[in-house]
């Protein structure tokens, strides 16, 4: 039966990238994000080639509306058996001094991003991996960020969200080991896609540096040298998808290109 693939964050950058390589590996692809606009096109892009694709308005910190887009897509969703695949990668980055939690704003940074890039992940596995483990198979795949190994200045709450989906997903793989529902994680270093060009521009504001100084700043920044492509990201994601590895860390360092070239990426056991 043709797989049917969630993938949250669709609308731009890697979510859309993944959508897209995700029906070209044969799946039926919910795309999902707050703005349905920008998920239509991805959709769009999708049955231009061929592929089944749907279109979803599905916010990772409001779990009503994962139950109104499963509603919407009946009984479409039903006869292929539910989702079978789940691509957690909608994430927000936002940057901070670590003692400034959003006096400014009225808006706490830390419970935001824990908000959006943790309990998201967590709740749409915790409505999803039940029937995967029902039915004996299901692939879930996490993307995180370098910054769930390591520290940036100014990004404690982005990190430190990071750093729990790694921890939480490091657990649930121990404890899937066998059941033949997988999960793995993806941690890119910079990417080549809209959140790294709000980045640049935040920097650009702040500091009066040239825009095109900052990104090569950030792709030096990059083991690899350069930044990750989104379409890198969809490979991995789909080599996940397609495998029965799990609990695998793959770190994208950048440097790859499109070209394949495993010594850019780094698998090792989450
Ligand atoms: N860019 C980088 O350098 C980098 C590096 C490592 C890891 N990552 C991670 O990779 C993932 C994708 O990043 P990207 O660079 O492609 O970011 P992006 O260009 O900013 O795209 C983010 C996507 O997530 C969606 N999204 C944000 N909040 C959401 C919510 N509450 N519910 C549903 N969808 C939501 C956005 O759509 P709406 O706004 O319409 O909802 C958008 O489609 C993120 O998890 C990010 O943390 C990025």
């Amino acid at each position: 039966m043709q797989p049917v693939a969630l993938v949250t964050g669709a609308g731009r950058g890697s979510g859309a990238a993944i959508a897209l390589r995700l029906a070209r590996a044969g799946a039926a692809v919910v795309c999902a994000a707050r703005s349905l606009e920008s998920v239509h096109d991805t959709a769009d892009a999708i049955k231009a080639e061929g592929g089944l694709a749907w279109a979803v308005h599905l916010d990772v910190t409001d779990p009503a509306t994962y139950d109104d887009a499963v509603a919407e897509l009946e009984p479409e969703l039903e006869r292929r058996g539910g989702v079978w695949w789940l691509v957690n990668n909608a994430g927000i980055a936002e940057t901070a001094p670590f003692l400034r939690h959003g006096r400014e704003t009225g808006v706490d940074i830390y419970e935001k991003h824990l908000r959006t890039n943790f309990h998201g992940p967590r709740r749409l596995i915790e409505r999803f991996a039940p029937a995967m483990l029902e039915r004996g198979h299901g692939r879930i795949v996490n993307v995180a960020s370098s910054a769930g190994l390591r520290g940036y200045p100014y990004a404690a709450a982005y990190v430190a969200s990071k750093h729990a989906l790694v921890g939480y997903t490091r657990c649930a793989a121990a404890e899937l080991e066998g059941k033949g529902v997988t999960m793995n994680l993806v941690c890119p270093h910079y990417v080549d896609s809209p959140m790294t060009d709000g980045t640049v521009g935040r920097i650009v504001k702040k500091t009066g540096r040239d825009p095109a100084e900052v990104r090569a700043f950030l792709a030096k920044e990059n083991p690899g040298g350069s930044l990750v492509s989104c379409e890198e990201i969809a490979d991995v994601v789909a080599r996940l998808a397609g495998g029965d590895r799990n609990g695998m860390l793959v770190e994208l360092v950048g440097g790859r290109g499109l070209i394949p070239d495993q010594e850019a990426e780094q698998w090792r056991t989450a």
